[in-house]
């Protein structure tokens, strides 16, 4: 038996009364309901209202000018120009004033919106009961009603200071970004185009550094050259190697395939650019019986014997072909540059 069961007088005097206060206690559970509205001063007052308007579109004219001060110091600042400012000590000009006009332009938007809602945005709460998620065709008027009621009372459209500044600020955001883009470096232009390859220039051997000579080619073996005056501790030896880079292979003259590649070769000597022509790994892999060559990114395969083609990956066209011949002192040379942008396919149709 519980004591809810046990007959009042039963109880000891304590829980008789505390059972008697339950059973006349309002439900503890029961909705107090929303407080009272109390109207704001913007709600009241028209001049508060403007003061508060105009704020916000301060907040939102400030965003525009940090943006700009931004860009301004994206142009203006050298990279290496460093400042004292207090309390961070010496900082670069450039990244400080990016940092802080970025972080002014955000803050602002943010806290003009904040304040446009807390102070000029209708505050009145309202309850709503729960319906089922599948809202009935008038419920759902019912919501655009409240939506465009909600915007009315925004003053959205009303009040178009703010409306406009946002939009301003809004829009002008996104440059500073655009202008970062910048820092991706310049364009490259034509300088993918060609290479140091020229007409008369002896083709190095990477390994000995000595001018190439037919003998020092034979059948079977795979060599890699680089153009005559290219030294390795050239500031831009990167840049020039990995567009210039040579595969020197001998062939059997009746085993080439391709009537250009073999007036192209000296007798049998052909020389392949180095760069795959699917994204432009290095490529290394020879097979002398075959000829074949394969790129160890992605296994696409060339026929060296006939004029490079792609017998197999996702190579999307041949390796270019160098034309040499032998000069005065009996040393390989190239006869011009490639005839074609080396490396993937875009720079070759671009
Ligand atoms: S880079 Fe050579 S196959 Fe992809």
């Amino acid at each position: 038996m519980s004591s809810q069961e046990i007959p009042e007088e039963n109880l000891p005097v304590e829980q008789g009364a505390a059972h008697a206060a339950v059973e006349v206690a309002e439900d503890p559970f029961a909705d107090p309901g929303l407080p009272v509205h109390k109207p704001r001063i913007q709600d009241i007052d028209e001049r508060a209202a403007r003061r508060s308007e105009r704020t916000v579109a301060f907040m939102f004219t400030l965003s525009m000018l940090a943006t700009i001060a931004f860009i301004a110091s994206f142009v203006t600042f050298p990279v290496d120009k460093i400042v004292y400012i207090w309390p961070f000590g010496n900082v670069s000009a450039l990244n400080f004033s990016l940092g802080m006009t970025l972080g002014v332009a955000l803050f602002a938007i943010g806290a003009g919106a904040v304040h446009w809602a807390r102070t000029l945005m209708s505050d009145q709460e309202i309850t709503d009961e729960r319906h089922p998620i599948a809202a009935e065709p008038e419920v759902r008027a019912k919501v655009m009603a409240d939506f465009a009621a909600g915007a009315e009372e925004s003053g959205f459209g009303r009040r178009k200071l703010i409306r406009n500044t946002m939009f301003g600020a809004l829009a002008m955001v996104p440059l500073a970004g655009v202008v970062l883009l910048r820092d991706l470096g310049p364009l490259p232009e034509k300088k993918l185009r060609s290479t140091l390859w020229a007409k008369g220039k002896q083709l190095i051997n990477m390994n000995t550094n000595e001018p190439l000579r037919p003998e020092d080619v034979v059948v079977g073996s795979l060599t890699f050259a680089k153009p005559e005056g290219l030294e390795e501790d050239a500031h831009d030896f990167q840049v020039q190697i990995a567009k210039a880079a040579l595969m020197i292979v001998r062939i059997q003259p009746d085993d080439i395939k391709d009537q250009r590649e073999l007036e192209w070769s000296h007798e049998g000597i052909v020389a392949y650019s180095k760069i795959c022509t699917h994204v432009g790994c290095p490529i290394g892999l020879y097979e002398q019986q075959t000829h074949h060559v394969l790129c160890p990114c992605h296994q696409s395969t060339f026929d060296l014997a006939d004029g490079a083609r792609v017998i197999f990956g996702p190579a999307g066209h041949p390796l270019p072909q160098l034309r040499i011949g032998v000069n005065a002192e009996g040393n390989l040379e190239a006869l011009g540059d490639f005839d074609e942008p080396v490396g993937p396919a875009f720079w070759e149709r671009g």
